[in-house]
């Protein structure tokens, strides 16, 4: 049989299963003992002060919101190249959005298009509430800029790391909100570690914690002092709603994953870092353009994206249908936010998105996960050698 090669790919090994069988034995398959040792091991090594875990980045992102008390009529900014849960979340909470272009040396946010657009925001009175900056691929935004220009300007920070978790800027973890309000990891089934669903967000500041273990449910605490009828703390049964809010809680069954999986974290970057290297190695003398990493970042790697000078979105869509005919299958990461229909709606202008249509036009992701052998790179290759030439 001719193997099939998917963009990305979780992975589970024998210790990841005998972590969740154990749970499924236990006498808390939720809200038990292990969320709260996952939500421990992400805040150690990541050297956050607090984490809380949830089902998923999306609903991190929204509770992220929510934390940071946006409202109808607040402005939010995230990168233009993201998945939609990244604007998504301001949405829902009423606010307005917009986007920011991204540069082309990293395919994060453009630092120079963002301290424009901010001058001309303080003009006219339309500064955003908070900036989402989206570590694509892995690859950390500059966040020293980004910092510095939240202290002129004084909006919030939350970092979307959903690629990320693993990542370093100037030996930072990425999550130790060193320079931000809020860090959202994810680790749905394909991202660098798996829940199966599942995600995270990390704090140094306690009262957006407190707030933040209070929305991942219901608004509910059973914390006697945050009840508003005091006399009612008398009864042993008692808890009250103070604010609205979902069930957003992660499983234990799938925080057991979540754990094992973190266990191997840094051995597993290493594995992707050897791909990435071989990849770099293969296309060295080919018109696809690769990533460059500066020492002050580490990636995990969740990504490959390549670029190659496509002719139009129809070339690109030729050589896809091409690699997956030889059993190769590539992704788009992403289509811009704008060009969805419902974003549509409001009316963006492209003419400001200059580089994430360019990326849109070129960009690509090649395999990348821990399943991939040099024997596959090396097909992966020879067949994009053979398309291009
Ligand atoms: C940049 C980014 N943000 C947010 C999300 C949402 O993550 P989840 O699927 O865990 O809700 C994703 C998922 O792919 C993502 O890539």
């Amino acid at each position: 049989m001719i193997k099939k090669i998917p963009y990305s790919r979780q992975t589970i090994s024998k210790d990841d299963i005998s972590s969740v069988s154990k749970v499924l034995n236990s006498t808390f398959i939720s809200r038990g003992p292990i969320n709260e040792e996952f939500e421990n091991r992400i805040r150690n090594y990541v050297k956050s002060k607090f984490c809380v875990t949830t089902n998923s980045a999306t609903s991190s992102l929204f509770i992220a919101c929510k934390a940071l008390n946006l409202k109808k009529g607040d402005i939010v900014w995230t990168s233009a190249n993201s998945f939609a849960s990244s604007a998504n979340c301001a949405v829902l909470c009423g606010a307005k959005i917009d986007f920011i272009d991204i540069n082309l040396e990293n395919y994060n946010i453009s630092i120079e298009k963002l301290e424009q657009k901010l001058k001309l925001a303080s003009k006219k009175g339309k500064l955003p509430k908070i900036i989402i900056p989206v570590h694509y691929a892995g690859f950390p935004c500059d966040m020293e800029k980004i910092f510095k220009l939240k202290k002129k300007y004084k909006f919030k920070i939350i970092e979307d790391a959903s690629h990320a978790i693993g990542s370093s800027y100037k030996n930072f973890k990425v999550g130790s909100s060193k320079h931000s309000d809020l860090t959202v990891f994810s680790f749905q089934a394909v991202k660098v570690i798996t829940t199966g669903e599942g995600g995270s967000i990390t704090t140094n500041n306690k009262n957006f914690y407190e707030k933040i273990k209070l929305l991942r449910q219901h608004g509910i605490t059973k914390d006697k002092k945050n009840f508003k009828i005091k006399k009612n703390s008398f009864y042993p049964w008692y808890y009250e709603q103070i604010d609205l809010s979902f069930n957003f809680i992660l499983p234990d069954i799938n925080a057991a994953l979540g754990l094992s999986q973190l266990r191997k974290l840094n051995q597993n970057i290493k594995k992707r870092e050897k791909l990435v290297k071989y990849y770099r190695q293969k296309l060295s003398k080919s018109k696809i353009k690769l990533l460059d990493f500066p020492k002050h970042i580490k990636s995990s790697h969740h990504l490959l994206p390549a670029m190659y000078n496509f002719k139009s979105l129809k070339d690109k869509a030729n050589f896809f249908r091409f690699m997956s005919k030889n059993n190769i299958f590539l992704q788009v990461l992403y289509i811009p936010i704008y060009k969805h229909p419902f974003y549509k709606k409001m009316k963006f202008d492209e003419k400001n998105f200059v580089n994430t249509e360019t990326f849109y036009k070129n960009a690509f992701s090649l395999p990348m996960h821990l399943q991939i052998t040099k024997k596959d790179i090396d097909i992966i290759c020879s067949k994009i050698n053979n398309w291009i030439q």
